[in-house]
């Protein structure tokens, strides 16, 4: 059942701190207090470069987490789209990791690019919520979600369930290569087991996002989502959701991008989605929020206290999320845009759990 929501939808993003939880614990040792990971059939710290392949929201949750491997493990990371990935001849050299990430284990471009990787000489590394499905099956080795069936079309503890995978191999690659210090292993994964409490305090924030849905977003025609780093990719999952479930046009952006063509688009009647937690790249997203507003743009900032204060005077709204580590927010800030999403369409009365033209799983390309 829908434990008590009107929709599949609510159900799961309510659940999002309980599944975080069970995924994250599964990696976790907690008398080491650090993450490991289950032994994989291939050497993990010989891996010369990585290539991270999915479709829609899970090809988002990879985006970030190119970003983290490249920060933190200090491996080359190339991002692609399962559908122009198995048409486009990729040049692979041998012994390479290939990631494939779905929630349902059957979408097909994704399960035609894991069969192409394979035929390359790629290590095969599947992240997928479907224990029993074929790229589960196929893969040379699976890091699973713990996020238990998704039934709404619209992805959303799958996605945040994948930025759990993706942080803890992060980790552990980071350290078999021997890139990180034990000062920034112990805090990033520290930051890690504060992510389901901090998830729940996000959550307590719907009644104030269900209003800025209800006021700002239902009457729009066309939304944009900025951010930076990995906000970025949280722009375009944003963007992503909305226009799944509401029907409202949305785009993600990165905010630097802003000045080169979308700015064009900002007056009064779009609202534009500013994800900036505090981090090295926050005054970069303030001073786009500035020119935004200058042109007439009405921002929603999801921020914390400190962002929140800075840009307060010029949003249209702020929401104050908890102050986490830089390293964690794109876990977090996937809740608010999902809640947005979700309020925007029961407020716009689609069909939220089955949304028209979409399938849970595409398996047909
Ligand atoms: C968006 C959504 C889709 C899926 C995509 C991949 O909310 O659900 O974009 O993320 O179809 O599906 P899986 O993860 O099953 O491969």
């Amino acid at each position: 059942g829908k434990g008590g929501h009107r929709h599949f939808m609510a159900k799961e993003i309510f659940e999002q701190p309980q599944v975080i939880g069970d995924t994250l614990n599964a990696m976790f040792n907690p008398t080491r207090r650090s993450i490991t990971l289950p032994d994989l059939p291939f050497d993990l710290a010989a891996v010369p470069r990585i290539t991270m392949i999915a479709c829609g929201t899970a090809s988002l949750a990879g985006l970030v987490g190119k970003y983290w491997l490249e920060r933190f493990a200090g491996v080359a990371v190339d991002w692609d789209l399962a559908s122009e990935f198995r048409y486009r001849a990729p040049v692979m050299a041998e012994g390479g990791l290939a990631i494939f990430i779905s929630q349902s284990g059957e979408t097909a471009d994704t399960l035609a690019a894991l069969r192409y990787c394979k035929q390359h000489g790629q290590h095969c590394l599947g992240i997928v919520n479907a224990p029993e499905s074929t790229i589960a099956r196929e893969a040379d080795a699976v890091l699973p979600t713990l996020a238990g069936p998704e039934i709404g079309v619209a992805s959303t503890k799958a996605f945040t369930t994948q930025l759990v995978v993706l942080a803890c191999l992060t980790i552990a690659l980071a350290r078999a290569r021997g890139v990180m210090d034990r000062e920034t292993e112990a805090r990033l994964s520290g930051a890690m087991t504060e992510v389901p409490s901090r998830a729940a305090e996000v959550l307590n924030h719907d009644g104030r996002i269900r209003a800025i849905a209800e006021d700002a977003f239902v009457p729009a025609r066309d939304v944009l989502y900025l951010g930076r780093g990995t906000s970025y990719p949280l722009a375009l999952e944003g963007a992503l959701k909305l226009k799944e479930i509401s029907y409202i046009h949305a785009e993600g952006y990165a905010a630097g991008e802003m000045k080169h063509g979308p700015i064009a688009l900002i007056d009064e009647h779009v609202p534009v989605v500013v994800i900036a937690p505090s981090d090295p790249l926050f005054e970069k997203t303030a001073s786009n929020v500035q020119e935004v507003v200058a042109r007439g743009g009405k921002a929603v900032v999801f921020s914390d206290a400190e962002g929140v204060k800075r840009l307060r005077d010029l949003a249209l709204d702020a929401v104050a999320l908890p102050a986490v580590d830089p390293f964690v927010a794109p876990i977090l800030y996937a809740l608010p845009v999902q809640l947005l999403a979700y309020h925007t369409a029961v407020a716009k009365g689609t069909d939220v759990d089955q949304p028209r033209n979409l399938a849970k799983a595409v398996t047909v390309e």
